[in-house]
């Protein structure tokens, strides 16, 4: 592969940038509040140690060793041959079937922070209503997906390099900016330390944990085989253990940061709506409310939340078209419609068009299908695929491990990872997901 990752620095500002994104600053915040607030973080943290950053190593070290796309490594593989040619045709497609739509989706919400960045800028006060009364996001919609189109296109070291290179400080930056105007708001660190009060029962409730593993799935990017797709741009692969912790400690960090920094605006802002109301409801009214700073903070905000879904965008499109390069070139552009269009449902769900599906606005049924309830499945299928179908006694070496750990990655990666997964699928669906 000529194209690839100029430093270890890019591969890390890049990884960051795929995993700190809505996940981090719209969906954390309004998933832990309704799932024990602070308490949330306990089984978070867990399922990050134990399934994230593991699954994170196995799938960047198997994209280094293999070099090829994951659906062709996996179609390829040797090991297991009483798995049949359909089935690992379906292992290799699962995961990135499921990125896929969840980029379709999440280019909509992208395409709403640049609406809202946009009429803060210009001083129009926007709200959420009136963005649903609005067929402007559907413009800044077509917008970002040229964009990202147009990012891939120019490949890693032209395109999502520099991308990321400039946006990723520029994120952390807003990110900490926002977060002392937050704290400077009346009653700020009462509201931090109501947070502590929170719901400590729901640990024992399954969905907790389900809700936990799906967030540290999708907020890190693993378990679609996205790490897989970056790892394979590496010269070398020694830098990926240390990159793990280090992309998994700035998402975590960026995670922290929006939640607390969204529970104190939105407690200034008065009762806290819930869901995906959080960031793109009650934030943008409260802005609106505070004159020219507020617009200021606003513009802000909505920047911050762009650059974030943008460079995880880049990421998803990336693992899409790698992993899809055998199509040929009519083959991605129907791809690239079909991302198009379930990217136009999505924003059409919350327009004056109000497209629904079941009874729900196209992208909430969409999130909850792909971004929480298959994400898990979506894991199970990389983790087997990265651990049995490609051999992963070498990755331990080629990741920069040190040798003491080999056993124990090798116990991670082979044994902890999947029986993790498959036991929080289990109990989560006994106790009823919905
Ligand atoms: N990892 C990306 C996020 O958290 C998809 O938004």
């Amino acid at each position: 592969m000529a194209d690839g990752f100029s430093s270890k620095t890019a591969f890390v500002l890049a990884s960051i940038g795929a995993a700190v994104g809505l996940g981090n600053i719209w969906r954390f915040p309004y998933i832990a509040s309704e799932h024990g607030g602070i308490w949330f973080l306990i089984p978070y943290l867990v399922c990050l140690l134990v399934i994230g950053i593991p699954l994170f190593l196995l799938e960047a070290g198997q994209g280094f060793l293999n070099k090829k796309g994951y659906f062709k490594s996996i179609e390829a593989s040797k090991n297991l041959k009483f798995i049949r040619a359909p089935l690992r045709k379906a292992i290799g497609t699962f995961p990135v079937l499921v990125s896929t739509v969840i980029l379709g989706y999440y280019s909509a919400l992208c395409a709403w922070s640049v609406w809202f960045a946009v009429e803060f800028i210009l001083g129009n006060n926007p709200t959420f209503g009136l963005m649903q009364a609005s067929y402007t996001p559907v413009l800044a919609f077509i917008i970002v997906f040229a964009a990202a189109c147009y990012v891939s296109f120019r490949g890693i070291s032209k395109g999502i390099e520099p991308v990321t290179g400039y946006l990723v400080p520029l994120l952390f930056i807003f990110l900490l900016l926002l977060f002392a105007y937050a704290l400077l708001l009346p009653g700020s660190i009462g509201q931090l330390e109501k947070l502590f009060a929170g719901n400590s029962e729901k640990l024992i409730d399954p969905r907790t944990w389900y809700y936990a593993l799906s967030q540290v799935l999708f907020s890190l990017s693993v378990g679609y085989g996205i790490m897989y797709t970056y790892g394979m741009h590496l010269k070398s692969g020694k830098g990926i253990f240390s990159s793990g912790f280090q992309v998994a400690g700035a998402d975590t960090a960026a995670s922290l940061l929006a939640f607390f920094t969204v529970v104190m605006v939105s407690a200034a802002a008065g009762p806290a709506a819930n869901g995906l109301a959080l960031s793109f409801e009650t934030l943008p009214a409260f802005f609106a409310s505070q004159g020219l700073l507020g617009a200021i903070i606003g513009a802000s905000f909505f920047i911050l939340l762009f650059s974030a879904a943008f460079t995880s965008i880049i990421s998803m499109l990336e693992h899409t078209m790698v992993s899809t390069s055998f199509v040929g070139a009519m083959g991605k552009v129907a791809i690239s419609a079909g991302i198009f269009i379930i990217g136009m449902l999505s924003v059409l769900s919350y327009s004056p068009a109000e497209l629904q599906l079941f009874g729900k606005p196209v992208l909430d049924l969409l999130d909850f299908v792909f971004g929480t309830f298959l994400a898990p499945f979506s894991a199970l299928v990389v983790a087997f695929g990265c651990a049995y179908l490609l051999p992963h006694h070498k990755i331990a070496k080629a990741i920069g491990l040190p040798a003491k750990y080999w056993g124990l990655f090798s116990l991670a990666a082979g044994k902890v990872v999947p029986a993790a997964l498959i036991l929080l699928i289990i109990f989560s669906q006994l106790s009823g997901l919905y």
